[in-house]
This record gives structure tokens, C-alpha cells and sequence, in this order.
């Protein structure tokens, strides 16, 4: 299981997290709310081990996460693939980097499961839709098969359809591998509908973190009864039902 504990940090000379605790056991889905600017990729980036802590820290199971312990799906569906190389030979990199042999048969497994035609592996990532971009880069994250996968905002650079097809496809998947999902995201009907438990994160401090069905029938905190009021009266809980 992930644990964050009590993590402080800074960018650029300001604490931008205080004290950040989190747990998330293996396989769940750790959903973590927060408004822009609240330092959801910071906490990112510290549970990656590419931020300096001030205090703290981040253990998967105990021990220091090891690199390439956790894999990340970043928001701009392109941003994980090398123009100039073909998806396949990104897609492969994780496993060269660890120092393992490619592996056709999970490749072709993990295409179906995102719906992705093997033959679109061969292109170059500006070839292809942004829908596929983002599962292409889903597959990516997955094909070194990490305990924990982070998610970015992974649907917002995708239309309401694309979305929850997408969502659909790397929900099946998250049961069949069996990974830890950490999601950021100020979607609170996608946390509605995927979360085991949520954090709300609101100016680099946790606000409240419950299971997923306590938050968003019985939220603590002001701020997380604005969130889930706001999400009701938008009719964007209705997906938890869907
Ligand atoms: N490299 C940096 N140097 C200085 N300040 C930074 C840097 N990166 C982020 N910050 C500041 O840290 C705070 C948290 O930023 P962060 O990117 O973690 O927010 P976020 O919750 O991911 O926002 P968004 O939803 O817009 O992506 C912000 O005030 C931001 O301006
Ligand atoms: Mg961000």
C-alpha cells in the first residue's frame, strides 16, 4: 500500500503542501479533489520522487518506492510520447528501463482491453486521435505492470464521450491488473462514480479524506460540502447511479 506521510514541500520558495498525509491500499483508487492552483501535480511529483521534500515520506508498503514502482498518465494525452519515435518504441521504454524484455503477448492483451488497434503502435503520436493518444498513453503507464499508476486529470483533454468510455476501459483493466490507482482530478463525478476513498486537497493541506460513500453522502468539512452541494445541484453525482 501507498503511504504519504506528512509530506511538506515548496516550489519556488513557497510551501505549496503542508503536512500531506494519504494511504491507499493496493488495487483501490485514491481520488484527490482540488481546485487549480492547490498543488495536486506537486503532490504528483513528490509521490514520483521528482520533488525535493522538505518533510516526510512516501512509502509503498513500507519501503522507499522504487523507481519505476509507479507509473504516470499525465493530462496532455501526448506529452508521454516522443514525436519522432513510433508509440510502440515509447510504449516498450518502461520495460527497457527496468531491464526487461518486450513482451508481445501483454502488448497485444493490454491493446484490447483500451480498445486500441494494434496497427495504430506503428505511427507517430501526432498521427493519431487524442482519444487514442491518452489510451495509448494509458498503455504505456500499464505495460510494466506498476503496483501504482498515477492519473494526471487523464479524461480532460477528452470530449464527455471519450471520457467515460475511457474511464470505462481503465476501470475494467484496474480490476483485471489489479493496480493502485491515485487519481487528481476536479471532477467530482468522475470521483463519484471511481473512488474508493477521496482527499480534498485545498491550498496545499488536506481538508477532509473519507471513503468515497461517506464524502459524498455525509461531507466534514465546509469546503467539502461546498464541492459535493455544487456537484448535486450541477447534476454531476448522477454518473455515480450510471
Ligand atoms: N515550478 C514552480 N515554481 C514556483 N511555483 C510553482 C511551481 N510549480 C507550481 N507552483 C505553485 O505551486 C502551487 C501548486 O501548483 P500545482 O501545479 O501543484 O497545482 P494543481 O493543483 O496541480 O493545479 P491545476 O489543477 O491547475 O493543475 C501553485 O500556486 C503554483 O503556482
Ligand atoms: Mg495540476
Amino acid at each position: 500500500m501507498l503511504s504519504v506521510d506528512k509530506i511538506t514541500a515548496r516550489r519556488g520558495g513557497r510551501v505549496v503542501l503542508r503536512d500531506v498525509s494519504l494511504a491507499l491500499p493496493a488495487g483501490k483508487t485514491l481520488i484527490v479533489l482540488g481546485e487549480s492552483g492547490a498543488g495536486k501535480s506537486t503532490l504528483v511529483g513528490a509521490v514520483l520522487g521528482l520533488l525535493p521534500l522538505c518533510a516526510g515520506r512516501v512509502s509503498w508498503d513500507a519501503a522507499p518506492l522504487a523507481r519505476g514502482g509507479a507509473a504516470l498518465v499525465m493530462q496532455e494525452p501526448r506529452a508521454a510520447f516522443n514525436p519522432r519515435l513510433s508509440l510502440r518504441r515509447s510504449i516498450c521504454e518502461p520495460l527497457r528501463a527496468k531491464g526487461l524484455p518486450d513482451d508481445p503477448a501483454r502488448l497485444t492483451r493490454l491493446c484490447k482491453g483500451l480498445e486500441l488497434d494494434e496497427a495504430l503502435l506503428d505511427w507517430r503520436p501526432w498521427q493519431i486521435s487524442i482519444g487514442e493518444a491518452q489510451r495509448a498513453g494509458v498503455l504505456r503507464a500499464l505495460i510494466a505492470a506498476p503496483p501504482l499508476v498515477i492519473f494526471d486529470e487523464p479524461l480532460s483533454a477528452l470530449d464527455a464521450m471519450t471520457q467515460k468510455h475511457t474511464a470505462r476501459l481503465i476501470a475494467t483493466l484496474q480490476r483485471e491488473e489489479g493496480f493502485a490507482a491515485l487519481t487528481v482530478t476536479h471532477d467530482l463525478g468522475y470521483a463519484a462514480a471511481h473512488a474508493d476513498s477521496v482527499a480534498v486537497l485545498r491550498a496545499g493541506q488536506i481538508e477532509e479524506a473519507a471513503p468515497a460513500a461517506q464524502f459524498f453522502t455525509t461531507p466534514q468539512s465546509t469546503y467539502g460540502q461546498s464541492l459535493v452541494s455544487a456537484a448535486i445541484s450541477l447534476g454531476a453525482l448522477e454518473r455515480r447511479a450510471a
